[in-house]
């Protein structure tokens, strides 16, 4: 039986970094990489030695520092990236090389220009040579999601063969289907079963980076790669902070699955790579996003005030955030209207709530939202009226 903890692994220094825009320095991603320690994910790929010194320098100082997560280093199956990688990670208690070749049709006539039994040697060789530096080696078929799964099962056998210990099926354009993937990964794990552990890589080109790697857990997949709000080439990556929000929230779905992530960090992680990248989440970004907690219509606002579960589904101080919101605008009601001016240090009687609920509504007709600061002025306004 497969374990029951899913390994998280987070790319965000590596495939997210791959977003356009979101380079960051090398003490960036050192601040980052002690965050997601103390997130708690299980792996960190904190880059790909071989793209450039300053890559390696990253990578190096981080396995100098972070001790609980393990650290890893993107290599392509060729011996001057398995070497830098290998180097890269060496001073970390806990590593991994993650090398990869594309499986494809497409990518192996157009891109690799060699036959599938090269493929296969390379990819043996690469994992082989690999395992000189460390114990931990994870294999990827790049384009998995586009390659042929009969293909796939000899090179994933031959590349156990050689040692390696996680193998990951990345669904490298974002063109599967939740249940297309699952299916892919049911029948590898009929076949690979303990040898090795099945990990999902899914990109976001269809919106489905998330369906997709959940949809693989009761299949056999026991790692997911992600990033913080959801970074990653093109699209981006499957959401760090939507998977493990929603196997928790999902325990009547997926226990006993459960991960290693200390929830309450997600927001504060989020807000770090935010910062750091310039990259905002959407507002309307799951878990994440500034109005995930944020209810502004008056019939929402009066149900929350009653029983925070009537519209949220999580907690947001389960995620580190302070508190959910009611925004104020025009489609606020006089129960959170009242409950804003009791927040404010207000108590008015009855009449000053009425007028001064037409002055706000009068007001949030001009204005996109109404802050506490229009608030208080309208109720100054109100008070000088009477
Ligand atoms: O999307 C992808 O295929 C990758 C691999 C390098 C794992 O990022
Ligand atoms: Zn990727």
């Amino acid at each position: 039986m497969p374990t029951n903890t899913i390994t998280i692994f987070d790319t965000t220094l590596r495939d997210g970094e791959q977003s356009p825009g979101a380079s960051m320095n090398t003490e960036e991603k050192i601040q980052i990489a002690l965050q997601l320690q103390k997130l708690g994910v299980d792996v960190i790929e904190a880059g790909f030695a071989a793209a450039s010194p300053g890559d390696f320098e990253a990578i190096h100082r981080i396995a100098s520092q972070v001790q609980h997560s393990r650290i890893c280093s993107l290599a392509r199956a060729v011996e001057r990236d398995i070497k830098a990688a290998g180097e890269s990670i060496a001073p970390a208690p806990l590593k991994r090389i993650h090398t990869f070749i594309a499986t494809s049709p497409i990518h192996m006539e157009y891109k690799l220009k060699m036959s599938p039994a090269e493929v296969i040697k390379r990819a043996t060789e690469a994992v082989t040579y690999a395992k000189t530096f460390c114990d931990d080696i994870e294999f990827s078929c790049e384009d998995a999601g586009r390659s042929d799964v009969g293909f796939m099962k000899e090179v994933l056998d031959a590349v156990i063969g050689a040692g390696a210990t996680t193998l990951n099926i990345p669904d490298t354009v974002g063109y599967r289907l939740p249940h297309e993937m699952a299916a892919i990964i049911k029948e590898l794990y009929g076949f690979v079963g303990e040898r090795a552990v099945l990990s999902v890589h899914c990109h976001n080109d269809l919106g489905l980076a998330v369906a997709n790697s959940l949809a693989c857990l009761e299949s056999g997949a026991r790692q997911i790669e992600c990033t913080i709000n959801g970074l990653g080439e093109r699209a981006g990556n499957a959401a760090l902070e939507e998977i493990v929000m929603a196997i928790r929230t999902r325990q009547d779905i997926f226990a006993p699955l459960t991960t290693n992530i200390n929830i309450k960090e997600i927001y504060p992680t989020s807000r770090l790579v935010a910062s750091i990248t310039g990259i905002e989440p959407q507002p309307n970004k799951a878990i994440v996003g500034k109005n995930a907690f944020a209810h502004e219509s008056g019939i929402h606002q009066d149900g929350v005030l009653k029983h925070q579960e009537t519209y949220e589904i999580i907690n947001a101080k389960d995620i580190g955030l302070e508190k959910n919101s009611l925004v104020m605008g025009k489609h606020s009601g006089r129960h959170a209207f009242k409950d804003r001016l009791a927040t404010l240090g207000y108590t008015l009687n009855d009449t000053e709530l009425n007028e001064a609920f037409v002055l706000f509504k009068t007001l949030a007709d001009q204005k996109k939202e109404v802050f506490d600061d229009d608030i208080r002025a309208l109720v100054a306004e109100e008070i000088t009226k009477i």
